[in-house]
Order: structure tokens, then C-alpha cells, then sequence
């Protein structure tokens, strides 16, 4: 028997799904799939996960790990680790979620503390799933935009969004889109914002080790006074390469941890349990490695912004951490961010992602004007300084001009990605194109 029509069912979906469109992001990601495209868009690595971890998840599974699982020794290298970096002291009994990726601890974190009309504070642009998971809960999404070209928090700005009904801002650094690390004059503000307003953090470290030269990830329960109101989530899916193991945890204050341990349960009930023994063994890497990680990251992140300066970009952040560039489309380009994509998928056969599933907010086509700056030899270097925004004049930006390039590829992908722009570049720029 065929499935009911489309047009019978659809009078049957919650009033909420409608929220939840597809985005040019997914038919783009189609359109790469159909077309082989070299995938520089997604945010997973290509590369093998460490093989010590890896055998630890299949001695596990031979070892018959195949049931629903609680790892109390995953909670505990969690809280250790945390402390140790951070200095913050965290009981692993109470205090500690293990979830599927850190995706289901914000879900869950976000039920845990938001209720109907509740304000939640976001920056913009942001990663795609804070605001589903903040309407799902029936709370406000209230953004606040980042200043390009270094997305700065503009603390007066800031202020402006917190009031009577904010429950919690959701901060996320290492930054996704833009490779922003947030510094310890901006998150001290938004402390001392979410003190006075008394009010919840909701962090979202999945890139904590991966920052650059002087940037270093700090997270807001450090601050004076915010261990009692953060919730800290991450998960082992970047550090580790393993986003499809889905391993993820939430750190909180006892009483919130609580709510969010019963809701995870309700959920998923337990995170896979092979991947939980392998959690104890990823947890208890040495320092070289997280060395190695950031080293290898930082070359495929050179490559990236040189491949991207010879294709004519010129404003972006050179990014702190993370492992993406967000990159403002060249001015002589006449395209949007999804015709551009659409094209480099088509014409060169390398995806990237448009930058407008990134921006939530209308009132960014009158961002402030930027363009390029007056012919420099280094525009790299420029752009790692700062455009001086005063001095600046010329076409706007608009949300449609900013693509995001994933960096979490192994080298041969990354050159294989720079030959075939470059070849695509030369075909453009040739007398008879
Ligand atoms: C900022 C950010 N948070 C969370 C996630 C998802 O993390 P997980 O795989 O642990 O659910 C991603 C994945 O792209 C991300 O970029």
C-alpha cells in the first residue's frame, strides 16, 4: 500500500516543524554529492581518527560492550581534564552528562533550564542548531551580531539584548562559522553581564583544542562568579576525528546536571556504548598530542587562506581556532554566496558552504560598509590587523557575501581543492572565457 499524499499529511505536523525548512546549506550538499565535489564544506575530517583510540572501540566491541551503558569513568576523565585545564573544580558524580555528541548536551541542557518565553541571547552568525534547540523549547531567540571583519562583540550591543526575561546566552569558542576565538575582555564581559541580569551560560566548546599562536581557548566557568551559572558542553568529535561516534558530555552545577542527566535518559537514554570505552582512552592523551593537533591544523589552515588570497579573497579573519575560514566573497565577484557555491561546485568541482545559513538576523544587509582596502602586498597581513572601518568606504556587506571553507581535510584533498580552483581561476581569467 502506497503512503499517504504529502498534501493529507502535512495538515498533520506540529505548527513548530515549519521552523525547520531545509536550508540552501542541505540542497547545496546534494548538488556536491551529485557532482563528486572535493568537500571542503562539512565540518568532519577526512582523515584517520588516532588508532590507539580506534582499537579501543573495537576491543570493546569485542569484548561484548554492546548494551546500554553509563561509563562513570568517562564522567571522571571528563571533570579531570576540565580541571586541569581550566581550574575549575568539577564533581564527577553530579556533576558530569555523558550525551550523544555534544548536539544532544545542548538539546538537552537547553530543555533542562529554558521554558516558554524565556530569552536566550546569540550571537551572530552562529552554528546552526542553538536556535532549533531554543524554539523546540519554547524560548526567545534574541541575537546580538558580531562585528565583522574580526566579529567583535560590541558589549553595548550586548547589554541591550539582556533584560527581565533572559534565561541564558549561548556562547560558542573556538567560533563556528568565522574561526574566532572570543578573548578574556569579551567573555569577562558577558560574565559580568550574565551576573548582574543573573542569568545562565551555555557554552559550546567542541573546538577547545583547536586554537592558534597566541589564542587560547578560556572558558566562561572560569570567570569569577560563573561556575554556579554555566553549562559547559563539548564532545570528542572534532579533537578526535570521530563526529559519527557520537560522544559528547555536559558539565554543570549539580542541580541542573540533574535535570539534564534525566533528560538525556528520556532522549537517548545512553550515549554507543564501544564508544564510551574508547572516550577513556581518547581522554587520557598526551599533551603531544593535542601539540601535534594544533600544529597539523595550523598548516592546513595556512594552506587554506593562501588558497583562498590567490582566488581573490581578501577579508577574513584568519582564523583563531576552529577549523573553518569565513571568508567575505571578492568584490568584483557579481554573485551571491549561493550562486558563487553553486558554481564552484559546478565549474570546479570543490564544495564550500553559503554563508547565509550562518545569519539569523534581517538587519544584517545594513551592516556596516567594508571593502577591500587599497592595493596592500600583503592582504593577508591586513586582514590579520584589522581593516581600519573608519577609513573604509565603498559597496556593503551583505549576509549573501560571506562562504565558509572547512579546513578538517587531509593535505591531498586540500591541494587537490587548490588545483582545481586554480584551473577553474585560469579558465575564467583566459582571453577567449
Ligand atoms: C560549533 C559546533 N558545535 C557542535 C557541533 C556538533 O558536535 P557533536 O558532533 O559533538 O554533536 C558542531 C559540528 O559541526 C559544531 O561546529
Amino acid at each position: 500500500m502506497a503512503m499517504s499524499s504529502t498534501s493529507c499529511c502535512s495538515g498533520l505536523l506540529a505548527k513548530r516543524s515549519a521552523a525547520f525548512a531545509p536550508s540552501p546549506i542541505q540542497q547545496l550538499s546534494l548538488l556536491a554529492q551529485r557532482c563528486n565535489a572535493i568537500n571542503l564544506a562539512e565540518g568532519f575530517p577526512d582523515f584517520p581518527a588516532p588508532l590507539e583510540v580506534k582499537e579501543a572501540a573495537i576491543a570493546a566491541i569485542q569484548a561484548e560492550f554492546n548494551q546500554y551503558r553509563h561509563v562513570q569513568g568517562v564522567c571522571e576523565k571528563v571533570a579531570e581534564a576540565f580541571e586541569n585545564t581550566h581550574g575549575v573544580k568539577v564533581d564527577p558524580k553530579t556533576q558530569v552528562t555523558i550525551c550523544c555528541g555534544q548536539s544532544e548536551a545542548m538539546a538537552a541542557s537547553v530543555f533542562a533550564v529554558v521554558e516558554s518565553g524565556d530569552e536566550v541571547v546569540l550571537l551572530d552568525p552562529a552554528y546552526e542548531t542553538y536556535e532549533a534547540c531554543v524554539i523546540l523549547a519554547g524560548g526567545i531567540p534574541r541575537y546580538v551580531a558580531l562585528d565583522p571583519p574580526h566579529w567583535s562583540l560590541d558589549v553595548k550591543k550586548l547589554e541591550n539584548a539582556f533584560g527581565p526575561c533572559t534565561k541564558a546566552i549561548i556562547v560558542n569558542s573556538p567560533h563556528n562559522p568565522t574561526g574566532k576565538v572570543f578573548s578574556h575582555y569579551e567573555l569577562g564581559a558577558i560574565a559580568a553581564l550574565c551576573c548582574k541580569y543573573d542569568c545562565l551560560a551555555i557554552t559550546d566548546e567542541v573546538y577547545e583544542h583547536i586554537t592558534f599562536e597566541e589564542s587560547k581557548h578560556i572558558s566562561l566557568a572560569s570567570f569569577p562568579g560563573m561556575q554556579q551559572r554555566t553549562i559547559v558542553t563539548s564532545s570528542l568529535s572534532k579533537t578526535f576525528s570521530v563526529t559519527g561516534w557520537r560522544v559528547g558530555w555536559a558539565i554543570a552545577p549539580a542541580v541542573i546536571n540533574a535535570a539534564i542527566q534525566n533528560i538525556h535518559v528520556k532522549l537517548t537514554d545512553s550515549a554507543p556504548a564501544p564508544f564510551q570505552e574508547a572516550a577513556l582512552v581518547a581522554l587520557q592523551s598526551s599533551p603531544s598530542f593535542y601539540v601535534q593537533l594544533q600544529q597539523e591544523y595550523k598548516e592546513r589552515r595556512d594552506f587554506v587562506c593562501n588558497m583562498l588570497i590567490q582566488a581573490g579573497f581578501s577579508n577574513f579573519l584568519k582564523p583563531q581556532g576552529s577549523f573553518f575560514v569565513f571568508a567575505q566573497l571578492p568584490d568584483k565577484c557579481p554573485l551571491n554566496d549561493v550562486d558563487y557555491v553553486a558554481e564552484l561546485i559546478k565549474e570546479a568541482g570543490v564544495a564550500i558552504v553559503p554563508g547565509c545559513g550562518f545569519f539569523h538576523q534581517k538587519n544584517w544587509t545594513t551592516m556596516p560598509a567594508i571593502q577591500d582596502h587599497p592595493a596592500s602586498a600583503d592582504k593577508l597581513h591586513m586582514s590579520e590587523q584589522g581593516l581600519d572601518m573608519a577609513a573604509i568606504s565603498g559597496s556593503g556587506v551583505y549576509l549573501e557575501r560571506f562562504v565558509r571553507v572547512a579546513f578538517c581535510k587531509d593535505m591531498v584533498t586540500l591541494m587537490a581543492a587548490d588545483a582545481a580552483i586554480k584551473k577553474h581561476s585560469a579558465r575564467l581569467n583566459s582571453p577567449s572565457a
